[in-house]
């Protein structure tokens, strides 16, 4: 089969906000215990912190990571994880049905995160607690000194203040399972009396407002329409969360999901501008994507444990083991990321180490890349610079949800800096290689510098400790002729072609 790609410099969405390639680690299952932190792994380093875990954060150069929750905020103390780790206290996780032993706290997760070369979006707790709790954490974190908070950091080994810039007003609040779950109205009110008292504390911050859950809660966009109504004013950007999962084991329309992601957004872009107009405002809404990932594998091996074993210290919770098709999933949710980046500046793969994540850990054992893992590299190293709308025409297909869904899955990046191109590609079809023809405009003198694939796997293909099979190869299956480059993309496939261009 056949598509036709055309690309220019003059069609450009939006510079590209690097923390659209964040990530988030959450207290839940192995995230933070057995996962980033293993006192006794012979990888440890001083602070107790995996470094083989480190060298593999690093190489998808996360630029931000949301901590501590997730669920998990919504009943968390941040107190319980300051001053002696031996006087700090046990306590049960209502999220998780977990053992919180609070041996990693702020100043350990602030220390991990300078490690890995990340800024962190922290949650405060909106769920159990309120206002005070809030501003009591943003003194401890941003204020300079003399003041009890502030001392208290100092006394406990920051003189620094930590300066976090983005924080993220609760977690789900719109959800029945969420502890302290509130209706829109109260927690619009909360968020934005929140908001105040904590930008008085620091103007410098910025604020996450949650959004729906997921796109299915019954009170999806009346819950937006009512929290940006209350908190317009104060919120820099609104929450989106999304999982998705092939559980009818229907390859055709699991791909078409990114697809579900594109309507998600434009849906509470939509939202949100009707606030705008209402409020006669002349701000724009921005988005925080700050959940968004496969999800499915483990649902009941889950439900199992905290049914049957609950108040386990990190217990194996959310260890999905991804396949070669979830990989292709991911990549194409990375598009749609992209496609939007005019309104998401910030989107968060949930999330890092273990708990659904592209990097898994063994026990006193190796760490390792899942299928998922490469994708999310590629794009977060080479989809920097700007978003550039690609004119595609590709034949399509329906599925059982999806109507009119692209065989071919594309967006093009144009780094300046490095005068390169980025063409990110997924072909859906199982049955057929593309033949693309990219047709790069104004851009001359084109040089291919890289062409990377992954694709011949089987579907269900993952990888394992010492068994990562599904990895990106290069390819040269590429041609120029006079300004257009001639692809083949193969069946099934993610792609990755990094191209040079003349400056003019
Ligand atoms: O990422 C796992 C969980 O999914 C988070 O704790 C919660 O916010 C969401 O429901």
């Amino acid at each position: 089969m056949k598509a036709r790609v055309k690309i220019d410099k003059d069609f450009k969405i939006s510079n590209i906000d690097k923390r659209i390639y964040g990530s988030f680690i959450e207290h839940l299952g192995r995230a933070v215990y057995g996962g980033i932190y293993e006192l006794e792994h012979p990888l440890a380093d001083e602070n107790g912190f995996r470094k083989d875990v480190i060298e593999l954060v690093k190489k998808l150069n996360v630029p931000i990571i949301r901590y501590p929750g997730g669920n998990f905020v919504s009943g968390y103390k941040w107190e319980d994880g300051i001053g002696p780790v031996e006087q700090r206290p046990k306590r049960l996780d209502l999220a998780w049905k977990s053992l919180e032993t609070n041996e990693i706290g702020i100043h350990e997760f602030m220390n991990w995160s300078k490690k890995v070369n990340s800024d962190v979006d922290m949650a405060v707790n909106l769920g159990t607690r309120g206002i005070s709790e809030a501003c009591d954490l943003l003194e401890y974190c941003n204020h300079e000194r003399n003041t009890y908070w502030s001392d208290l950091r100092r006394k406990n080994g920051a003189e620094k203040p930590f300066k976090i810039k983005t924080w993220c007003l609760g977690n789900e609040m719109d959800g029945p399972w969420q502890t302290g779950h509130k209706t829109a109205y109260e927690y619009g009110r909360l968020a934005k009396e929140t908001a105040k008292a904590m930008k008085i504390i620091d103007p410098t911050i910025e604020f996450v407002v949650c959004g729906s859950s997921n796109r299915q809660m019954p009170t999806y966009g009346k819950w937006e329409a009512e929290v940006l109504d209350l908190t317009y004013e104060e919120a820099d950007y609104l929450s989106l969360h999304t999982y998705y999962g092939n559980r009818e084991n229907d390859l055709a329309d699991y791909l078409a999901n990114s697809l579900d992601m594109d309507h998600f957004i434009e849906e509470v872009i939509s939202i949100a501008d009707y606030i705008k107009a209402k409020h006669r405002s002349s701000k724009k809404m921005m988005l925080s994507f700050d959940e968004w990932n496969v999800w499915f594998h483990s649902n009941e091996a889950d439900e199992n444990i905290t049914k049957n074993k609950p108040w386990q210290k990190a217990p194996r919770l959310l260890e999905d083991i991804y396949t070669f098709e979830d990989a292709l999933l991911v990549g194409s949710l990375l598009l749609s990321l992209l496609r939007h980046s005019d309104r998401v500046k910030i989107a968060c793969l949930a999330q890092l180490v273990n708990v659904i994540a592209p990097i898994f850990t063994e026990p006193n054992g190796e760490a390792w890349a899942q299928t998922i893992f490469y994708p999310f590299m590629q794009v977060s190293n080479h989809g920097r610079g700007v978003a550039l709308r690609t004119e595609c025409s590709s034949p399509k297909y329906d599925s059982k949800n999806f109507t009119d869904v692209p065989y071919l899955d594309s967006m093009v990046v144009y780094n300046e800096d490095k005068q390169e191109i980025v063409f990110f590609a997924v072909n859906r079809s199982q049955e057929e290689a593309i033949e693309t023809s990219l047709d790069l405009g104004g851009f001359t003198n084109p040089r291919v510098i890289e062409f990377s694939t992954l694709n011949g796997f089987d579907s269900k293909q993952v990888n394992g400790v010492g068994k990562e099979v599904v990895v990106p190869k290069s390819c040269n299956d590429v041609e120029i002729i006079n300004n257009n480059l001639e692809i083949k993309l193969p069946k099934l496939s993610w792609n990755m072609l990094r191209i040079k261009v003349d400056q003019n």
